[in-house]
């Protein structure tokens, strides 16, 4: 692999969409080779298997659905996009990848990690990130942002969002040389100073 994979992991509210497309207008600045994706999603298959994660009128979906359903959307999207365009020398940047799942299903719904682990093995191929920027923000604030029409995730209760919380941060003492967290307590541009500098750094800019 010659190409570098960054992803941007956070609870619901945390900016992190809006750091993915700074960085991303950024590298193209510097006339960087880069690709901005997102999970679920980023391929036709992937986004429309996200529309059936999302649907709030899927109230009956098991906690095992769920994993599988993240999982394929995932599996679809490395083969068409990630790892083709890594070979290529792609730089990739994915707002969230496994460790959504091992935070939202695995913390969050109680699935067990070991085969969140396994399965994440299969669907990714065994790509990890280079680099996870982790935006930390307390679920009561981050909900607050995300408005009053409510997905299907979002709509589950705060001490939902407390596991997940919990989880991405215990992920991060986990693997310190690749999860850097940030903390969400200043406007966009501060918070994007603090990104740059982990991007720089990885890239050598
Ligand atoms: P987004 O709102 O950041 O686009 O993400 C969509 C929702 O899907 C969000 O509520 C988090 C959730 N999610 C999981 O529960 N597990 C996963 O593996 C991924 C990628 C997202």
């Amino acid at each position: 692999m010659t190409g570098k994979f960054i992803t941007f992991e956070g609870s619901e509210g945390s900016g992190k969409s809006t750091q993915a497309a700074l960085v991303l207008d950024y590298l193209k600045s510097k006339k960087m080779p880069v690709t901005l994706l997102r999970e679920p999603g980023g391929v036709k298959i992937s986004e429309n298997i996200r529309k059936l994660l999302l649907d709030v009128n899927n109230t009956g979906m098991g906690d095992e659905c769920e994993t599988l359903l993240y999982m394929a959307a995932r599996a679809q999207m490395v083969k068409e996009v990630l790892e083709p365009q890594l070979k290529k020398g792609q730089i990739i940047l994915c707002d969230r990848f496994l460790d959504s799942t091992i935070a939202y299903q695995g913390y969050g719904n109680g699935i067990d990690i070991k085969t969140i682990e396994q399965l994440g093995l299969f669907a990714t191929k065994g790509l990890s990130p280079d680099l996870t920027v982790l935006f930390d923000i307390p679920p009561e604030k981050g909900l607050s942002r995300a408005g009053d029409k409510k997905d299907r995730i979002e709509s589950r209760s705060l001490e939902y969002h407390k596991r997940v919380r919990h989880g991405y941060l215990d992920l991060s003492k986990q693997y310190p040389a690749r999860i850097k967290v940030i903390k969400v307590d200043a406007d966009k541009e501060e918070i994007f100073k603090k990104v740059k500098l982990y991007i720089d750094a990885l890239l050598g800019l």
